[in-house]
């Protein structure tokens, strides 16, 4: 196995500390509710929200998409819904990555219909260069090249998520699986 670290623990609890910082200034007086996007997004979620002082609630969505394991085909798929209804909700999207955009593009909108009061995107990781439909993140944690990257939360054919830090995966160990 071969990691070359991309994101090192410290550097992201510093961030982290910084974005939760920031939601809180910006939805004081407010409640917030944070929906993650499993699975990838369970550890930011589990960080983020111990850095946030407004009152805030969650819940969690599953989605999918189609196509190969690296990459998203553009067909997504709500797996698991959220529990309950968002109306007149401040709703705060956790992701750990934006790649094409294809996820977040499909749930902003899909969330939107259902009547919240507002509908934002905290992502940990954004790979720019490969976006295929246009979002963008309200609040990001740091911006990367088009390399593949798995560890805190991220997986490559879920392994690695486990990794305290970002690391990107050698091309040996994707042309292993
Ligand atoms: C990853 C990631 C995002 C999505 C981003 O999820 O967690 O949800 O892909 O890609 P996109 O911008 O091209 O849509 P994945 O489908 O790998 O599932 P996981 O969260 O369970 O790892």
């Amino acid at each position: 196995m071969s990691y070359q670290p991309l994101l090192e623990e410290q550097a992201i609890r510093t961030r982290v500390r910084e974005l939760g910082k920031q939601i809180s200034v910006d939805y004081e007086g407010k409640e917030l509710l944070l929906v993650g996007i499993l699975k990838g997004a369970f550890i930011f979620m589990a960080d983020l929200i111990r850095q946030i002082e407004v009152p805030v609630t969650v819940d969690f969505v599953v989605v999918s998409s189609y196509g190969a394991s690296t990459e998203s085909s553009g067909v997504v798929r709500i797996d698991k819904d959220l529990e309950k209804g968002i109306e007149g909700k401040h709703v705060l999207i956790v992701e750990d990555i934006i790649d094409t955009g294809l996820t977040l593009n499909y749930l902003k909108h899909n969330l939107e219909t259902r009547g919240p009061a507002s509908v934002r995107i905290c992502a940990l990781l954004d790979k720019p260069s490969r976006r295929k439909v246009s979002v963008e993140a309200d609040y990001l944690g740091f911006s990367i090249a088009d390399e593949f990257v798995v560890g805190y939360g991220l997986d490559f054919a879920e392994r690695h998520r486990h990794l305290p830090y970002v690391a990107v995966l050698s091309a040996d160990e994707y042309r292993q699986s």
